[in-house]
């Protein structure tokens, strides 16, 4: 059994969020091709139809209508934002200068997860904002209102609150900056600029410095390298696998991944390189590696790949020596704890796994165990890392609940039977 064939994997989450949020902010029509159609971002379509935006779907493609930032509607209920923490933060910038009262709930695993990082800058800017435990947990009130630009120094590296500051500034039409502790993705500022406002980065800091004469752009969306990385990292660690990937986001602030396995001694190679929407674009060629060595992932690179440490762990149980990943503080505040998550499963396989409070070290080498059971945690990259875990080893394992999948990864069910025999 191994993973062998082309694929190509469904639209980029963060860029369908952003083709849908920060273009609602412009007056006009968009379409957006390729849209991933995951749970995730059908709740940003849905935030934004509430405040009035209109939707259609002409053969697989999005057609969007804005009326403009300044014509917005109060929502006639409360948004639900199910387990989506994009739609409540980087909407949150939207909502914020909509008048009137929006309030923003979700799903029980998104009601724990931290949201003071966005209200925070959002309440400095002007806005009032109100959520249980003084504004970190939803259901979150907001009484929109015209904001005042703000300098904001982010304690973390974040590419939702970088785009929530951002959008609140361009939907009230003030200049803002941001300063993060390291560069997160950056999709906001590029989409931003093709919409025809001046933003300009320096260093750690992005400034949108006008946004008077923002239009809606049509956004063609690139296959999402996140879901590619669970076939990648399946095909690295299974003996006679070689997969190639269509059409894959290839933004370096995304492709850590790539860099990390290629050091530890994957093959990996990426061709066709193009420009598309504003993102280079290209195809991932992977083949089986037998000689993968551990590695220590440090701090700074794990912004590019925060989305990709579930199945950075299980490549790493297939590599000789241990793999230490630090500075990863961030994932106790994702769809699950997912340091504890992944800890704990790969015990169950009999792998050698240290917790740290903000990573995680792994013996490679381990594997030898079939748990009968396997815990998803609600989450579905870990869902996915499980699933890929248990087809490299040969195993046959149940994973609890593998609904969560629906959110960002629809078809992964299909892709992975397509390629995996
Ligand atoms: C995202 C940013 C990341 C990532 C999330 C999507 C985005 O979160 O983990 O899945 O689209 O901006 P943070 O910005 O909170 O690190």
């Amino acid at each position: 059994m191994a993973f062998r064939g082309e694929i190509r994997v469904p639209g980029d989450k963060s860029i369908s969020h952003r083709a849908i949020l920060v273009n609602a902010a412009a007056g006009g029509e968009w379409r957006v091709r390729n849209l991933l159609e995951g749970e995730d971002v059908l709740r940003s379509l849905e935030l934004v139809k509430r405040v009035g935006v209109s939707v259609k779907r002409e053969r697989g493609d999005y057609i969007l209508t804005s009326p403009g930032r300044f014509a917005l509607k109060e929502p006639d209920d409360i948004i639900d934002a199910g387990n989506s923490g994009t739609t409540v933060r980087i909407g949150a910038g939207l909502l914020a200068s909509v008048r009137g009262l929006s309030v923003v709930t979700g799903d029980r695993y998104l009601r724990k997860r931290p949201m003071l990082r966005v209200v925070e800058p959002l309440r400095r800017m002007g806005a009032l904002v109100l959520g249980r435990g003084g504004g970190e947990f939803l259901p979150l009130a907001i009484e929109g209102r015209s904001l005042s630009g703000i300098e904001y120094e982010s304690p973390v590296a974040s590419a939702q609150v970088k785009s929530c500051v951002l959008l609140a500034g361009l939907s009230s039409n003030v200049p803002v900056r941001v300063r993060e502790p390291v560069n997160s993705r950056d999709h906001t500022e590029r989409l931003m600029k093709a919409m025809g406002a001046r933003v300009e980065v320096s260093g750690t800091s992005v400034a949108l410095k006008d946004s008077s004469s923002v239009k809606p752009v049509d956004v063609d969306v690139p296959g999402d390298f996140s879901s590619a990385a669970f076939f990648i990292g399946g095909a690295l660690v299974t003996p006679d696998s070689e997969i190639v990937v269509r059409d894959v986001l290839l933004n370096p602030h995304r492709t850590g991944f790539l860099s990390v396995v290629s050091r530890m001694g994957g093959d990996v190679k990426v061709e066709n390189v193009r420009e598309q929407s504003g993102e280079p674009v290209g195809d991932i060629i992977v083949r089986y590696s037998p000689d993968l060595r551990g590695t220590v992932v440090e701090e700074s690179e794990i912004p590019s790949l925060i989305d990709e440490v579930p199945i950075l762990s299980v490549v790493a149980v297939f590599a000789g020596g241990v793999t230490e990943i630090r500075g990863a503080g961030e994932l106790r505040v994702k769809e699950s704890d997912r340091i504890r998550a992944m800890c704990s499963n790969l015990r169950l396989f009999g792998v050698t796994v240290e917790e740290k409070p903000d990573g995680m070290v792994i013996q490679g080498g381990g594997g030898t165990v079939t748990p009968e059971r396997v815990s998803s945690f609600g989450d579905h990259r870990v869902v996915m890392s499980l699933e890929i875990l248990s087809r490299a080893l040969g195993k046959e394992v149940q994973v609890d609940d593998t609904t969560s999948v629906r959110t960002s990864f629809p078809t992964f069910y299909d892709i992975l039977r397509s390629v995996y025999s």
